[in-house]
């Protein structure tokens, strides 16, 4: 079995693609953490596995309080004699216009996508680099960190957390932990919130189809792989290419704003960048790539 002998916490696990996740991790051999911060969620999806022959314990603790994040790799430790994996799971989203954005909603998805991200990292990277023996961390980020519309907030929450897996791959390659990051595109409450999200993903893109994924990225198999953005939607599984300083690179002693627009005018327009996962072409090279109708 892939996970024989491993012991995991999924974040966010009492339903979704989290539920998923932690039954597939029991199935493939591994002693289970389910946290929610829906305790009887959790708890339904630790009583499922065991009563599939698993082994699974329940937290409810909240992954954006330090502490309480802590508490659950403490209690994997506590439980299972150690931490080997960690899937950061837990998250929340909303749709809302920038002008429209609240600071309070704001606040609480940054603490819960990114914040607890860091919190439950931090926490089992102290635990691994403790034991000595490494482990894996598999972040879930999001396509949307290429940017999408009136996903400002939650966008930029998963744009930290796949600048946090490549930190964190440099940072604790010495120590055997390797740190991933999953983009997931999956039929759950997140998508029955958005009719847009609705129409990309059917009720077939089921979220244990994402589950394979998680489970070789936490596997021995994934053994020299770190630092990467894998994008699965049920169908298409592929590698996120890394953000890059793009060439041609000019070089000034010092940069006055009359040089800055002469390389905007006479060089950079021609490199400007269709930008968003929806890749729009930015308005100085629409001219160019736009043909003008007949009427016009
Ligand atoms: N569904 C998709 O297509 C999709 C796409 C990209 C990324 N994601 C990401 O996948 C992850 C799971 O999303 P999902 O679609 O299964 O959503 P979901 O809403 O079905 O599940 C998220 C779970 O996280 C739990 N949670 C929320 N705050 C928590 C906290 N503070 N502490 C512990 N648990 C908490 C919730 O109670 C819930 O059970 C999220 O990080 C999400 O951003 C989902």
């Amino acid at each position: 079995m892939l996970l024989e002998g491993k012991a995991i916490v999924v974040t966010g696990a009492g339903r979704g693609l989290g539920e998923a996740f932690a039954v597939h991790i029991a199935h493939a051999g591994a002693a289970v953490v389910v946290n929610d911060i829906d305790a009887d969620l959790a708890e339904r999806t630790a009583e499922n596995i065991r009563a599939h022959g698993g082994r699974a314990v329940a937290s409810a603790h909240s992954v954006a309080d330090a502490v309480q994040a802590e508490a659950i790799v403490d209690q994997c430790v506590g439980e299972f004699g150690a931490i080997d994996g960690l899937v950061n799971n837990a998250g929340l989203n909303y749709e809302a216009l920038p002008w429209q954005d609240d600071a309070e909603q704001m606040r609480e998805l940054i603490e819960v996508n990114l914040l607890g991200t860091m919190y439950a990292g931090t926490a089992a990277a102290r635990a691994m680099v403790e034991r000595g023996e490494g482990g894996s961390i598999v972040n879930i980020s999001s396509g949307a960190s290429l940017g999408q519309r009136k996903l400002g907030a939650y966008a930029a929450s998963k744009g930290a957390v796949a600048s946090l897996t490549y930190s964190w791959a440099l940072d604790m390659e010495d120590a055997g932990i390797r740190v991933n990051a999953v983009c997931p595109l999956a039929h759950t409450r997140m998508v029955w919130k958005s009719e847009r999200a609705l129409r990309n993903c059917p009720p077939e893109r089921t979220p244990s189809r994402i589950a394979p994924v998680v489970l070789f990225l936490l596997g021995d198999g994934a053994h020299g792989i770190t630092g990467q953005l894998i994008r699965c939607d049920g169908s298409q599984l592929h590698v996120l290419g890394q953000p890059h300083f793009k060439a041609p690179i000019l070089e000034r002693p010092v940069w006055d704003t009359d040089s800055v627009q002469r390389a905007f005018d006479e060089v950079f327009s021609a490199h400007l960048e269709p930008y968003g996962l929806e890749k729009r072409v930015p308005p100085r090279l629409r001219k160019w790539t736009e043909i003008p109708s007949r009427s016009a």
